[in-house]
């Protein structure tokens, strides 16, 4: 028999034990069901399946059926990149349903109505498809001793198909800007690296489809898409497409660090953002505005391209009196430019930066959507 001093420290080292084991420990609110997605090679493979590509069905293609996060199946720190994989799904989820629901919501005929091609609502369920992808790809990304997180609910502008095709070319060269800033993370592998830049690729086809066959325009976007440093700056505008407490709480918090930057976006009455265009700043989050200090100089700060241009702005009279800015004559009109406003030239660092940014859409011009810094989807 054991002395009544050795059971007592027995007992504690297997109290240890026990506290230590990887607890799957799923919430009991979900069914864990979800948790077969820990295993990539559960169903399609995406680069090996055509569920990907032709699937033309309108319920949501796999991964996207299953919406519970998917939590930790090992114990340990989380890897390198895991935040940078977790931020890149959760803006996959707005996306995905970005697609899901206008694939729902509108009718072969409602496009061919509003004068675009009989293929169009197809391209989008194949556009969706390859969104589905996305999800599959950055969940198997994430490593196993992070939570998958799971989607929100969404509000878009679903109002007609012109509006949604809009707000699609902006989603589309707003996803090409961060992902050429994910890509600069320091602590990316290479691999890494060229998987975002596939990703990439694979959103600016989208782009120079809709270019070409929606808004029958010149699909070239000059010699370099816009490179932007600062992507969890633009994953945070998406917030705005989020219904507030809408996401599983156990969803890491999206993105990830954050800075709570306040949207920026061009008024209402905004006729135009072409180069040489005076606008008029909407701060458009009543509960999040920009407090400037009276001894500093602020600055728009425009990149476009590989380079950037600042221009002073006056703040002294603000909120009194708006602010305005005027979009550098010298850029071409192609592409996207961002936008945003910093207490430094250039905005070097991603501190410097004070509300923004904003996608300022040069391809095509004059859509009602054109600028997206949070205030075009409100709920
Ligand atoms: C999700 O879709 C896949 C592929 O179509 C299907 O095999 C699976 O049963 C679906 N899962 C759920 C929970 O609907
Ligand atoms: C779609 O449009 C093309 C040409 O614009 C036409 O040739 C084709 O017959 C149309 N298809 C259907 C199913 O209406
Ligand atoms: C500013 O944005 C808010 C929120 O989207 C909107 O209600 C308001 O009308 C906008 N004001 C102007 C002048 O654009
Ligand atoms: C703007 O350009 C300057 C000079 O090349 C660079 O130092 C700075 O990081 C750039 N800013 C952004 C936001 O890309």
């Amino acid at each position: 028999m054991l002395p009544k001093a050795a059971l007592v420290s027995a007992l504690a080292l297997l109290a240890v034990a026990v506290a230590a084991a990887p607890a799957p420990g799923i919430p009991s609110h979900y069914s864990g069901d979800a948790q077969k997605l820990a295993d990539p090679t559960y169903g399609p493979i995406p680069g090996e399946s055509d569920h990907y590509n032709y699937n033309w069905g309108l319920e949501r293609p796999f991964p996207g059926n299953i919406s519970d996060p998917v939590f930790p199946t090992e114990d340990g720190p989380p890897a390198a990149n895991d935040h940078t994989w977790q931020n890149l799904l959760s803006a996959e989820w707005v996306i995905f349903e970005f697609y899901q629901q206008g694939i729902e919501t509108f009718t072969d005929q409602d496009f061919i109505d509003a004068g675009m091609p009989n293929t169009t609502r197809r391209r989008l369920l194949e556009i969706r498809n390859n969104e589905a992808g996305h999800l599959r790809i950055f969940q198997n990304a994430i490593s196993p001793t992070s939570v998958k997180p799971g989607p929100c609910r969404y509000v878009f502008p679903l109002t007609d198909p012109k509006t949604y095709l809009a707000f699609m070319t902006l989603i589309e060269v707003s996803s090409m800007a961060f992902l050429s800033g994910l890509v600069q993370e320091p602590t990316n592998s290479p691999m890494e690296r060229g998987a975002m830049l596939a990703i990439a690729a694979t959103e600016t086809r989208h782009e120079v489809w809709a270019l070409m066959d929606i808004w029958k325009t010149n699909p070239l976007g000059g010699p370099s898409d816009t490179s932007f440093p600062y992507a969890r700056q633009v994953l945070y505008t998406t917030n705005s497409m989020i219904v507030p407490g809408s996401c599983p709480p156990e969803n890491p918090e999206y993105p990830h660090p954050r800075q709570l930057l306040p949207y920026l976006s061009a008024a209402s009455d905004t006729k135009s953002l072409a180069p040489g265009s005076t606008v008029r700043l909407n701060f458009t989050d009543p509960n999040n505005q920009p407090s400037f200090d009276d001894k500093t100089q602020y600055y728009a700060v425009f990149c476009h391209g590989l380079r950037n241009v600042s221009v002073p702005i006056e703040t002294s009279a603000w909120p009194e009196e708006d602010i305005w800015i005027t979009i550098p004559e010298r850029f071409e009109t192609k592409g996207v430019i961002v936008a945003l406003i910093a207490d430094r030239v250039g905005a070097p660092t991603k501190e410097s930066v004070v509300a923004g940014p904003s996608m300022v859409m040069q391809q095509p011009l004059g859509l009602a959507a054109a600028m997206l810094g949070g205030g075009d989807a409100k709920p």
